[in-house]
């Protein structure tokens, strides 16, 4: 039996665009998401948009119910920015009173909300106006968190400013996957600024109106393992680790950017712009948690033809093929549990062992209709296994001393999934797109609950 810390978080994380539907109703404005599949349809996996998603703007009574019947003591969801202040400055009452009332059924099961404030959903208004592109976008998103602290904090103590922030800058700016898909390392490089300096105003916001509650961020952790010891391979690895990993967490924890990704953006003449006082506020404005999604690793080499300067991350570390890995065919993502290990070790030898949790955890599987049973269940024991697997590392660093206080899947109900539409699920429920959205319980979700319950396995 593997017995795990007391009070560990057993939960699971979804988000605002991808499971409240009702994307163009009940007061909420445009995102780029709305935008985009308005303009460009075809983009998306079978037609299928963010307008109806998991629907559970209308469910989510019996969805907290459905929290609990499988045990989860905790869950993370996003507040969607649009709906709550659809043109960024008078409040939506309407979205206050869902959301108000969400959180209250949530709470009343039992379990541990953990609130986050961004999930890749760029209000148009905003996007007019460049974005994270824009200085503006900074004060704005300060503006939305204070007004959220103020509306929610009296019922939600855990909150997070963004969920994997990376992903909005590369797939936006470098490889096509989000709004507005354009192509620029130096662009890139200025909207993760403005993002890094909206994540620390957040974070000043919330001192001053909830002292006594804990703030952190959700960062995609893709622990970068070179193809050899070559001092070029390494040097990769280390350029990889400083652009996907170390210049938020290394933020969020140590309160500035690590001199050595200042040095390599300014070689390569990507210095964003910056105010003058922006650093005194990001050494003041540290985060009490981390929250750490993991589903990867990043195999890097030494660039064979690296153009100078830079135009693209893959003239600093180029991808590597790794003959031995393991594939999710469905996704395309390898599969490599010890990274988890790594991670842990990691917080705990170079992060002065700071809290963090595994904030998203999961497997995407297509077609999962195949392996349902006669009762109507999916029988997802790759998905028991996959979980598994990396709990057991996961376990193994907490052994060792690492500070991990809590593991949460991707996800609770089967979601939308931006491009991919509804292609991969990864639920412990099954949503039945055809059937009123119906939500019907996997097997993962009965061993979920029995890990929970005995607080290991
Ligand atoms: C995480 C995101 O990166 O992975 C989620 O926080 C996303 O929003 C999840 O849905 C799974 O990835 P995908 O692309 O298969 O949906």
């Amino acid at each position: 039996m593997k017995t795990f810390p007391k009070n560990f978080l057993w939960g699971s994380a979804t988000s605002a665009p991808q499971s409240e539907g009702h994307s163009s109703q009940n007061g909420k404005s445009a995102t780029t998401w709305d935008y985009w599949f308005q303009t460009n349809p075809e983009k998306f996996h079978e037609n299928q948009g963010p307008e109806n998603t998991s629907n559970i703007y209308e469910m989510y009574k019996k969805d907290c119910q459905r929290m609990k019947e499988i045990g989860l003591n905790s869950f993370r969801t996003s507040i969607s920015w649009a709906r709550l202040l659809p043109d960024g400055k008078h409040v939506n009452q309407e979205a206050v009173t869902f959301y108000r009332d969400y959180f209250e059924h949530i709470l009343a099961e039992g379990v541990q909300p953990i609130i986050n404030l961004f999930h890749f959903d760029m209000p148009m208004w905003l996007m007019e106006k460049g974005g994270w592109e824009s200085r503006e976008s900074v004060d704005a998103f300060a503006f939305y968190a204070r007004t959220a602290f103020e509306l929610f904090g009296d019922l939600i103590d855990q909150w997070t400013t963004f969920n994997e922030p990376i992903v909005h800058i590369e797939c936006g700016y470098l490889n096509g996957a989000h709004y507005p898909a354009i192509h620029d390392f130096k662009k890139a490089v200025q909207v993760g600024y403005h993002t890094l300096m909206a994540h620390v105003y957040a974070v000043q916001a919330f001192r001053e109106v909830k002292p006594k509650g804990n703030i952190g961020i959700i960062l995609n952790i893709t622990p970068a393992y070179a193809r050899s010891a070559e001092q070029a391979d390494q040097k990769a690895k280390e350029n990889a680790d400083l652009l996907t990993m170390k210049s938020f967490l290394d933020l969020a924890v140590k309160g500035a950017i690590p001199e050595a990704l200042v040095q390599l953006i300014k070689g390569h003449e990507l210095t964003p712009e910056t105010n003058p006082s922006d650093k005194e506020v990001m050494k003041e404005n540290t985060v009490d948690f981390i929250g750490l999604n993991y589903y990867q690793p990043l195999r890097v080499q030494a660039p064979e033809n690296p153009r100078f300067p830079a135009q693209d991350p893959e003239d600093l570390y180029a991808p590597y093929d790794w003959p031995e890995k393991r594939i999710n065919p469905y996704r395309g993502w390898e599969i490599y549990p010890k990274a988890i290990y790594d991670v842990a070790m990691m917080m705990k030898n170079e992060y002065d062992n700071f809290p963090w949790y595994v904030s998203e955890n999961g497997m995407g599987v297509a077609n999962e209709e195949r392996f349902m049973d006669e009762q109507g269940m999916i029988q997802d024991d790759y998905r028991i296994d996959f979980m598994k697997e990396h709990l057991d590392y996961l376990y193994q660093g907490i052994q060792e001393g690492s500070n991990c206080f809590g593991y949460h899947t991707w996800t609770f109900i089967d979601c939308w999934s931006w491009l991919n539409g509804y292609r991969n699920r990864y639920g412990f429920y099954r949503l039945e797109l055809d059937n009123n959205f119906e939500r019907h319980l996997k097997k993962s979700g009965l061993w979920y609950k029995e890990v929970a319950q005995n607080n290991g396995y």
